[in-house]
């Protein structure tokens, strides 16, 4: 039997929730992952300290007992957060970063920045305080093509963050074009990325073509092939710049599988065998550990986790659905078969 064990990984972006949705998806990735940069948008947003510091007490209270996980937390930044606030989240053990959500680009970001450049402040404040900044790096234009905004966000305000705050460690979150790849490349050792499962291993066409599949639709949306391509290559490439996050997102299947559904995949239930079949194809297993378990950590300056985990090369089918009924969550390739198993 093909196995491969690696030092265990961090999902440097992760989605958890709260309530009972949490109770289904915790034991998901805890069983795999040492740690997990956590995503403050909830409703409402995570934008304290004292806030953060009550929801990772959630989380831990939602690890089985035999497992060990560690929820690092991240403050959403509003209009209203004050260099104050920086300064508190940057003097907290807990607190690893801020999350700039352009208001309205995607889920519960109402709450996010409208005004970039008026943030700039808070930036410099980062900046300083040497806590990271993490993107969603779109532009929320109703007039910009929805596969073009993150390409237009590039453009429009990030190499202008990134040319005012030279020092300022920031993760593009989840890039999905060839643009978002080479201006990573082209940007200082402070500035790095994250890709998630979904974008590795498909291209629009999962989402669109032969009838809508909702449980394709994220933001920022799967794009071109030719994204796809540029993207394996840099995750494979042995680049510290990029690391795992998967941005493994619940919601409840019945409001993805609606008029109007959510966005987000939800890919926590199997994330490394998702990119153990992404490298293995791309002819560079050898260079899953790292990408998944060194560059995250290095990044966030954490020390690398000690212990490992097997993958071993055994077919298995991925549930239609987990969770209670009413709160059933559909996963990435529900139904579908596996190549590779977490022992
Ligand atoms: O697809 C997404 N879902 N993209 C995001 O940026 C947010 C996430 C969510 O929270 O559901
Ligand atoms: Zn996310």
């Amino acid at each position: 039997m093909k196995t491969i064990t690696i030092a265990k990984p961090d999902d440097l972006h992760l989605h958890v929730r709260n309530g009972a949705v949490l109770k289904t998806v915790i034991p998901h990735t805890a069983r795999q992952f040492a740690r997990a940069i956590i995503m403050p948008n909830l409703k409402p947003p995570v934008t304290t300290v004292a806030q953060a510091l009550i929801y990772r007490q959630e989380i831990l209270a939602a690890v089985p007992d035999e497992l060990d996980f560690t929820p690092l937390m991240t403050l959403y930044l509003t209009g209203s957060t004050t260099v104050d606030d920086i300064k508190h989240a940057a003097k907290s053990e807990h607190i690893h970063a801020f999350k700039l959500y352009p208001a309205g680009a995607t889920t519960n970001s109402d709450s996010g920045v409208a005004d970039i450049k008026a943030i700039y402040p808070l930036l410099a404040a980062m900046e300083q305080q040497d806590i990271p900044l993490l993107i969603h790096g779109e532009v929320t234009d109703d007039a910009c093509d929805i596969f073009d905004r993150e390409r237009v966000f590039i453009d429009t305000y990030l190499t202008d963050i990134t040319d005012n705050f030279p020092g300022l460690r920031i993760v593009v979150e989840h890039v999905t074009t060839a643009e978002a790849v080479q201006f990573v490349l082209a940007s200082g050792p402070g500035i790095a990325a994250t890709i998630t499962p979904q974008h590795l291993l498909f291209n629009r066409n999962a989402l669109l073509a032969g009838g809508i599949k909702p449980h394709y639709y994220c933001l920022p949306i799967i794009k071109r092939e030719f994204h796809r391509l540029a993207l394996v290559k840099a995750a494979t490439s042995g680049n510290p710049k990029f690391f795992l996050g998967t941005d493994s997102a619940p919601h409840l299947t019945s409001l993805k599988e609606a008029a109007c559904g959510c966005a987000g995949c939800y890919s926590a239930h199997a994330a490394l065998e998702l990119y153990a079949e992404v490298f293995e194809r791309a002819g560079a297993l050898d260079k899953l550990e790292a990408f998944s378990s060194f560059y995250g950590a290095d990044f966030y300056r954490l020390p690398r986790n000690s212990g490992t985990v097997t993958l071993e090369k055994t077919a298995w089918k991925v549930p239609s659905a987990y969770g209670e009924s009413d709160l059933s969550i559909t996963p990435l390739k529900a139904n579908e078969e596996l190549t590779w198993k977490l022992v």
